[in-house]
């Protein structure tokens, strides 16, 4: 087990193009730690530096309270887990797990130890004698999960080791990585795009954009307190719904906004760094919006036309248009309330305490409940 920590990691490729911009981070001995973000921004870079596959052009990697930068990848304690399995496919799964340690000079009994172990913690006793091309793909992956275990590295590194498995796959999957932490309680880092494995399984989640960090939390502290409009609209699906509006004052405690259409409500946030007339972002979640009458006269409601209704079964995701909104907004409702139509007019409401406010550079502004 170990820890890890980043201070002002770079990388540049052919010595000029930056993909990594300045990274620090510290990873404690035995945490899972999701790194998530779009596509190209740097993820699997990041991870390859962690693990020695890349060179790391500025800062330090400390790994186990040693620098890092310059030991060799095999001497690193790592073991890393692909989204291709790349299994040996003349040998059995018994072979493919072994073939490390063998390399290794282990003793015959300690590597058949070994792999009895791991094989026991994923549940692939019964397949130990099988060739890769008799497994389902859930099964490949599993082996090269034992392939990595049975190495006891420090550190687990997965890189989407998922994305080649069908959705319920990836949900039994994700269950089993989980599980196989609070075993081994071996520090995990864990690559993905996909926000629910990043929601699901880390402890921590780093939600990375252009080779930067955007926020660290936990997936409560993101979901909840999203610190920017990235990261508010990364995480959670449907996404947050974002309304532009308008300060007509702001206070410490709160803030009253005007939305499109005219509307003024009261945001539980602090707005003392706001003036009057600045143009700023309500984020607000579809859980958090309720569908009203369009006769309702109450107060936070805001005018909107149903555009269409995704049925899922225990929910209903409701998109409308609001005048003034350039998005659709979504609005999860229970399924089994009565569903709207496509062209109805209603209201939405809008719970001031459930708001969050974003500035014109897409910060938020702190919550005050
Ligand atoms: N060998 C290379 N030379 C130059 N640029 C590279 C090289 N490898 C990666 N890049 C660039 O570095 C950036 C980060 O790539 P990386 O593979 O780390 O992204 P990622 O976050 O893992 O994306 P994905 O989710 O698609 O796997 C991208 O813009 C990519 O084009
Ligand atoms: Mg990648």
């Amino acid at each position: 087990m170990a820890q890890i920590v980043l201070n002002n990691i770079v990388k540049l490729y052919d010595d000029k193009h930056p993909v990594i911009h300045g990274i620090d981070l510290d990873i404690r001995d035995g945490e899972f730690v999701v790194f998530v973000g779009p596509s190209g921004c740097g993820k699997s870079t990041l991870l390859r530096m962690i693990a020695g596959l890349e060179d790391i052009s500025g800062g330090e990697l400390h790994i186990g309270g040693k620098l890092a930068n310059d030991i060799a990848p095999a001497e690193r304690g790592l073991a890393m887990v692909f989204q291709s399995y790349a299994l040996y496919p003349h040998m059995t799964v018994f072979e493919n797990m072994a073939f490390a340690l063998n390399l290794a000079g282990h003793k015959k009994a300690e590597v058949r130890a070994a792999v009895e172990r791991a094989a026991d913690i994923l549940q692939i006793t019964p397949l130990l004698k099988r060739k890769p091309k008799d497994l389902s793909g859930g099964q490949r992956q599993r082996v090269a999960i034992g392939r990595a275990i049975v190495r006891k590295p420090q550190v687990f590194l997965f890189d989407e080791p998922l994305s080649n498995l069908d959705a319920s796959l990836r949900v039994q999957m994700r269950v089993e990585i989980s599980r196989l932490h609070q075993e081994l309680k071996t520090t995990m880092i864990y690559v993905t795009h996909d926000q629910v494995e990043a929601m699901t399984l880390g402890e921590r989640i780093v939600v990375f954009n252009g080779g930067r960090i955007e926020q660290v939390g936990s997936p409560h502290e993101l979901y909840n307190n999203p610190g920017n409009l990235f990261v508010a609209g990364f995480l959670g699906a449907p996404k947050m719904n974002f309304i532009p509006c308008t300060a007509m004052q702001g206070e410490a405690g709160k803030v009253s906004v005007r939305l499109p259409g005219g509307a003024v409500i009261d945001v539980a946030a602090n707005g003392s760094t706001i003036a009057s007339g600045d143009s700023l972002t309500l984020g607000v979640r579809a859980e958090h919006l309720g569908l009203r009458s369009a006769a309702d006269t109450q107060d936070n409601l805001v005018d909107a036309r149903v555009s269409h209704v995704e049925y899922l079964g225990d929910v209903a995701i409701v998109y409308a248009s609001m005048e003034g909104v350039p998005e659709m907004l979504a609005v999860k409702q229970p399924a089994e309330e009565e569903l709207l139509q496509a062209g109805n007019a209603m209201r939405l409401s809008l719970p001031p305490q459930r708001c969050l406010l974003f500035d014109a550079a897409g910060k938020a502004l702190p919550r005050t409940v």
